[in-house]
């Protein structure tokens, strides 16, 4: 993707970024000319991510963090300022799906659903929150999705109520953080092509329905939901904040 935004003078730090969507969206912020701090629980992504980012020419580095993890968050900050002293724009994308029934959902397997796509993103929005408000202003972005909004999916319920919680977390951090000059907005996607998704696009009949239920009649491309992130963070969406945006070939128009 060109470049339509100059990030030239900010700092992003994106989480879970060693693939899928969080890869997208900190290749975006770098092509855009972003120092981006690469943030994934798997390690070796994060450096893979981090190192093919830097032989373009960006200024990256990787931080391997479960961002569960109050200590290593803290870390992670830390190191952001150590580097540049300076974070302009957090995007909170690490996130996980378990998948059960409810009748007999593991307590385990619910705790660390919402630990991790909830208490993640609440984690890591303090730290960036406070630095920001010393500096009188930055973006921050929750990858939420449809799912925590009016599109249930099945089986996901611990990542249903974890995603509708961050769509209530963005409301209220963006009314709380909007005297700081801080905006704060949520991302939904839809079914976008990535890891995560590969084990229900094996399944033909799922397409099938899928295509039939998407008024643009297909998934959607992690580099999509990356390009609204770079629209929300750049000075064109300046008037913006508190609001879940849909990204999802209008499945959901709610
Ligand atoms: N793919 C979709 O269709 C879709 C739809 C709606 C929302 N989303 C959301 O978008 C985000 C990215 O999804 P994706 O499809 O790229 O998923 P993915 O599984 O392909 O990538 C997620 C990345 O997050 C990392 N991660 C997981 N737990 C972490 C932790 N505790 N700390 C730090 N990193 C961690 C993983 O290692 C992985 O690299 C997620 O929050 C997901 O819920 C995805």
């Amino acid at each position: 993707m060109s470049p339509s935004y100059d990030f030239s003078h900010k700092v992003v730090c994106v989480t879970g970024a060693g693939r899928g969507i969080g890869l997208a969206i900190a290749s975006a912020f770098a092509e855009a000319g972003a120092r981006v701090c690469v943030n994934d629980i798997d390690a070796e992504s994060a450096l893979r991510a981090a190192s093919d980012l830097s032989a373009t020419g960006s200024d990256v580095f990787a931080f391997p963090a479960d961002v569960a993890d109050p200590a290593r968050v803290s870390a992670m900050f830390g190191a952001i300022d150590q580097r540049w002293d300076q974070i302009d724009v957090l995007v909170n994308n690490a996130g996980i799906e378990p998948v059960h029934s409810l009748f007999d959902h593991p307590l385990s397997d619910w705790r660390r659903t919402l630990d991790v796509n909830l208490t993640g993103p609440f984690l890591c929005t303090q730290h960036a929150a406070r630095r920001m408000r010393d500096r009188g202003g930055g973006v921050i972005l929750n990858i939420a999705s449809i799912a925590g909004k009016s599109q249930p999916l099945y089986l996901r319920s611990a990542y249903a109520a974890s995603k509708a919680g961050l769509v209530g977390f963005t409301k209220e951090a963006a009314r709380e953080f909007a005297p700081y000059g801080i905006r704060v907005n949520a991302v939904c996607p839809g079914v976008i092509v990535t890891p995560m998704t590969e084990h229900l696009r094996e399944d033909a009949a799922q397409m099938a329905r899928w295509r039939g239920e998407i008024p643009l009649a297909r998934l959607g491309e992690a580099e999509e939901v990356a390009a609204l992130c770079l629209w929300l963070a750049s000075d064109a969406a300046s008037y913006v904040t508190g609001v879940a945006w849909h990204v999802d070939g209008g499945k959901n128009m709610a």
